[in-house]
């Protein structure tokens, strides 16, 4: 089995990152030239990815127009001469092929991805979080589908964080396996009350699903913070048939926080071609300064 299609829920409310997210959806701010979803999609697309659905909701469609083709500006650029921005949008907008699905209440990231079932259907997919950045060589995603292609099950990708931040994740328990970063899932807790899981690995926003996950997530009853819970269908089916948590290799950021999405900022400026000396020099100025 081949894992063809991603989907990337964005219908979340952001409410993290108030007062920035009044009027913008959380996935369109910008981390250094382009906004945090077009990492995301790019990610997906040099993993392999053929299709990607995005879950969407009101006040959302700036996200879809982001990868649109926008004929009056391309007009506009073509009068100016501005030839090679026209060539970056057009590119942009030629990057893969989307369908969007629309989450009417958000009632969680589980009903986010149920709300995809039917343009899933019965093949494996992946999920991309919106606001979840990985910065490595190899995308994360391209990783984990690498992994799928020997084990051709479900897999979480997964961070080591301290255990005294556990609570703020869904945390894994499971067994270390002879394949290098790779782990047997033997237990999952949505963000567990302090010392009720003795283990550190945190799921984070990159998923590949069987699509029974769907028939689990149809079932699951509001969990955590009255939202269905992905975590929780996850549990049943691992349960049910063998699942993966894999230690991915690269950074993450979580591009919905204030402070990671700073972070962010300053890894990726300093990782781009020819921002990155100039800012660099900048900081090591400030950090004389400070
Ligand atoms: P978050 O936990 O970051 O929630 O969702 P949020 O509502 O977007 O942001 P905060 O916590 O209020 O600041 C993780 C991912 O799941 C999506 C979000 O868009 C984000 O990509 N999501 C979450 C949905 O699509 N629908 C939901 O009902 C909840």
């Amino acid at each position: 089995m081949k894992i063809r299609k991603a989907v990337i829920p964005v219908a979340g409310l952001g409410t993290r990152f108030l007062p920035a997210t009044k009027a913008i959806p959380k996935e369109m701010l910008t981390i250094v030239d382009r906004p945090t979803i077009q990492y995301i999609v790019e990610e997906a697309v040099t993993s392999g990815i053929e299709q990607v659905i995005f879950v969407t909701s009101e006040g959302k469609s700036a996200i879809e127009n982001h990868f649109d083709y926008n004929f009056e500006l391309d007009m506009v650029l073509k009068e100016k001469n501005k030839i090679s921005l026209g060539q970056e949008l057009e590119e942009i907008s030629n990057l893969i092929d989307i369908i969007s699905v629309r989450q009417k209440k958000p009632l969680g990231l589980g009903h986010a991805i149920w709300t995809a079932r039917h343009v899933v259907g019965d093949e494996p997919f992946m999920v991309l979080l919106g606001d979840d950045l990985v910065l490595n060589d190899q995308p994360c995603a391209k990783q984990m589908l690498d992994l799928f292609a020997e084990v051709q099950e479900s897999i979480v990708a997964v961070q080591r964080v301290p255990m005294n931040e556990t609570y703020q994740y869904g945390i894994v328990e499971g067994e270390a396996l002879e394949r290098k970063w790779t782990h047997q899932v033997h237990r999952m807790i949505e963000k567990p009350a302090p010392g009720t899981s003795h283990s550190d690995m945190a799921i984070i926003g990159r998923y590949v699903l069987m699509p029974e996950i769907f028939d689990y997530l149809g079932r699951t009853t509001p969990g955590h913070g009255g939202e269905i819970q992905l975590t929780d269908a996850l549990l049943a089916l691992s349960n049910k048939r063998g699942m993966y948590a894999y230690e991915f290799q690269g950074t993450r950021y979580d591009a919905g926080d204030k402070l990671g999405y700073l972070k962010a900022i300053l890894a990726y400026g300093l990782n781009h071609e020819s921002l990155g000396a100039p800012l660099k020099a900048h900081l090591k100025q400030l950090v004389v300064d400070l």
